[in-house]
């Protein structure tokens, strides 16, 4: 019979092969990592390392003494010879009983408390004394993020933008499957939720630019569904704040970024909001982006229409994909030409009419494509003073006023986008209301909307009597152009 004197360690060159590869994977644990939770930048992310260094801690030494105690029995006690005889049996030893039942528990009552610590201080309440409040409401799409900032009227997606050493406050939100926002370096991550808000809160503690990610499977793009996050000092924030508010430059007349307008207000508009500048604009966008969500829910197979990132002052962003790229004139191109070979999955290029083609690529040219790309890239705070509407003081030009304020919602054709399109809306307008002119009735259609809304179109459009009576009479003579 076999006799097992001797230990057999099989120890194989194999074995040893697989040391590199151990190290290589434990680099990946470095605190340098983009998305490694061990280098901190905030009290949240901090305090939720310390806890797993705790708990680490108190598991290693568990497996060390039990592991070491196992191999110390099995060598010591092992059968020696075939004359070897089972020993004694014994059942119960209280005094070993009483030892391995309470050693668990007071490790256990050791985590508890620290661990409910954190959960409360990072529960209970935003640390209010440690700064004026930002709070930001976060929504998952898939798959990008969207930040709305309430008190500031700003709306931006895939870049948050945070003051340091403030505390901001969110409220969790999904349109459509759970997604989790987490921030590995400064906090994370709380689930969001459809139709069941959550709420964090974290504090950014260096200036920065941090990584942020999608931590629930939410479908195809889920692992691409990224963010970032920019922790400026406070004068650089507030600077921000104020440029989302500052309309960028009107494209000079014949120039490349003039015809990208053009082009993106044909093909992109219908989902894309660009101008969010303007006072009234943030409670336009979140309509706008409620009734595109309304109209691809109700036809998620042929909608012409997606949720959609916000994309005013685009040409400050970093990355493009929801934080995948950096964004470049090169990656800019490509995105528009085929997402899908930057990002799998993207809505747009299933729905959008403008990737309606055999091979799903756009249908533009390169130059076309270019021009798109040479006036997103320009879109950046311009001249005009903060809070001014764009194009209202200098131009009443009709057809740009539409571009800019209208085409989101209204094609100049038949297509339906949000609202009717608007081809021979004049003929129309004429037999809607006895007794009213066209002109009062158009006017009357821009400045209160909801007093006119035809069958089977939602009650989304805002009123618009901000533009003032000059643009709304060009806005006017323009639509009576339309046929
Ligand atoms: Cu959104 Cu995963």
């Amino acid at each position: 019979m076999h006799r097992i004197s001797k230990l057999s360690l099989p120890v194989r060159p194999t074995l040893f092969l697989l040391i590199p590869l151990v190290l290589t994977l434990l680099a990946a644990c470095t605190p340098d990592n983009h998305q490694s939770t061990f280098g901190t930048a905030g009290p949240v992310a901090k305090d939720q390392a310390d806890l797993f260094k705790f708990i680490f801690w108190i598991s290693a030494v568990v497996f060390v003494v039990v592991e070491a105690a196992v191999i110390y029995i099995a060598i010591r006690y092992r059968r020696r010879s075939d004359s070897d005889k089972l020993p004694h049996q014994t059942h119960g030893n209280t005094k070993l009983e009483i030892t391995w039942t309470l050693i668990p528990v007071l490790i256990l009552a050791a985590i508890a408390v620290p661990t409910l610590t954190d959960i409360w201080a990072q529960q209970s309440h935003v640390p209010e004394d440690q700064g004026e409040v930002l709070n930001v409401e976060a929504i998952g799409h898939q798959w990008w993020f969207e930040f709305r900032y309430p008190d500031q009227e700003v709306i931006v997606s895939n870049e948050l933008h945070i003051p340091v050493g403030r505390p901001v406050a969110f409220k969790l939100e999904s349109q459509d499957v759970i997604h989790s926002f987490w921030v590995p370096k400064i906090a994370g991550k709380v689930d969001m939720v459809p139709l069941n808000d959550n709420y964090m809160w974290m504090i950014g503690d260096e200036v920065g630019e941090y990584y942020g990610q999608c931590a629930e499977f939410c479908g195809i793009a889920h692992a691409h569904m990224r963010f970032r996050v920019f922790v400026h000092e406070e004068e650089d924030f507030q600077a921000w704040v104020d440029g989302m508010h500052t309309a960028p430059d009107t494209p000079l007349a014949g120039s490349s970024e003039a015809s990208g307008k053009n082009l993106f207000a044909a093909n992109c508009s219908s989902c894309h909001t660009i101008d969010s500048t303007a006072p009234g604009s943030y409670a336009r966008e979140i309509s706008a982006q409620q009734a595109r969500w309304n109209g691809w829910v109700s036809d998620i197979e042929n909608s012409g229409i997606v949720s959609a990132p916000n994309l005013t002052h685009f040409g400050t962003h970093s990355t493009i994909g929801a934080g995948l790229k950096d964004l470049n004139k090169t990656t800019l191109e490509q995105w528009i030409t085929d997402p899908s070979s930057i990002k799998i999955g993207t809505r747009m290029q299933k729905h959008a009419a403008v990737y309606d083609t055999d091979n799903n690529k756009a249908k533009l040219t390169a130059s076309e494509i270019s021009d798109i790309a040479n006036y997103l890239l320009s879109l950046k705070p311009g001249s005009t003073p903060s809070g001014e509407v764009a194009n209202n003081s200098a131009s009443v030009d009709g057809e740009s006023l539409f571009t800019t304020n209208c085409s989101s919602c209204h094609s100049t054709g038949d297509d339906t986008i949000v609202g009717p399109g608007l081809a021979g809306i004049a003929d129309r307008a004429g037999t809607r209301v006895a007794g009213q002119s066209v002109d009062a009735y158009l006017r009357e259609s821009i400045i209160n909307p909801n007093a006119f809304i035809v069958d089977g179109y939602p009650a989304v459009m805002p009123g618009w009597e901000q533009l003032g009576t000059e643009s709304i009479e060009a806005l006017v003579t323009y639509l009576k152009t339309l046929d």
